[in-house]
């Protein structure tokens, strides 16, 4: 059985936590360490993850299995383009991947998107990473190849894309 909420800035260390747990899996066979330290450290950060909380930058939205969060994702209006909403984030526990929460959490967003008239969502996915098949099965396709500095470091991403139905 599982729950969806909306987090608040008292989830900041779960959100956290949660990212600490699955981007060490899922990024340690793609990118050097030092790397995914360095960007765990930024995007992260607890004082970002509160400010985007509490400023309504980001909403996340916390997937839980009785009173355990399991899952999350973070999204938000994209900027860039009107009627467009922006998948930033999406990460499950390890131990939970393959129990349909990715699909759920997508759905959800999906669903809260074309709820205020956006007709896109987008996200960016590293271009090794094996989620890619996960969009292209939620119905994205890549829009374009994204290479993002980032410190000294590089993010060679696609941005995806899925059509949102009214
Ligand atoms: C990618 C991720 C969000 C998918 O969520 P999930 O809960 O594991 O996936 P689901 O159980 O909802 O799977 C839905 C479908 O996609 C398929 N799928 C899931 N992960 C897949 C993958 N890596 N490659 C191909 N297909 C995949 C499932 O088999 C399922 O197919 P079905 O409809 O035929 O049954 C999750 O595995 C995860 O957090 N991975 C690590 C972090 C990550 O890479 N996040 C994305 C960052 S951009």
């Amino acid at each position: 059985m599982h729950t969806i909420t909306s987090a608040t800035i008292t989830d900041v260390s779960t959100i956290r936590q949660l990212a600490e747990d699955t981007w060490w899996p899922t990024y340690s066979p793609i990118l050097e360490k030092e790397q995914i330290r360095f960007m765990l450290d930024l995007i992260y950060n607890e004082d970002t993850i509160k400010k985007q909380i509490e400023e309504g930058e980001q909403i996340f939205l916390l997937l839980k299995e009785g009173d355990k969060a399991v899952a999350f994702a973070g999204y938000s209006p994209y900027v860039a383009e009107p009627a467009a909403y922006k998948l930033h984030k999406l990460y499950c526990l390890p131990e939970t991947q393959g129990k349909g929460y990715g699909r759920i959490l997508i759905n959800t967003v999906s669903r809260i998107a074309a709820g205020t008239g956006a007709t896109k969502l987008l996200l960016n996915v590293n271009r090794h990473n094996t989620a890619l098949s996960f969009y292209q099965k939620m119905g994205f396709d890549i829009a374009r190849e994204e290479d993002i500095a980032i410190g000294p470091y590089w993010m060679n991403d696609y941005i995806m894309q899925k059509p949102l139905i009214p």
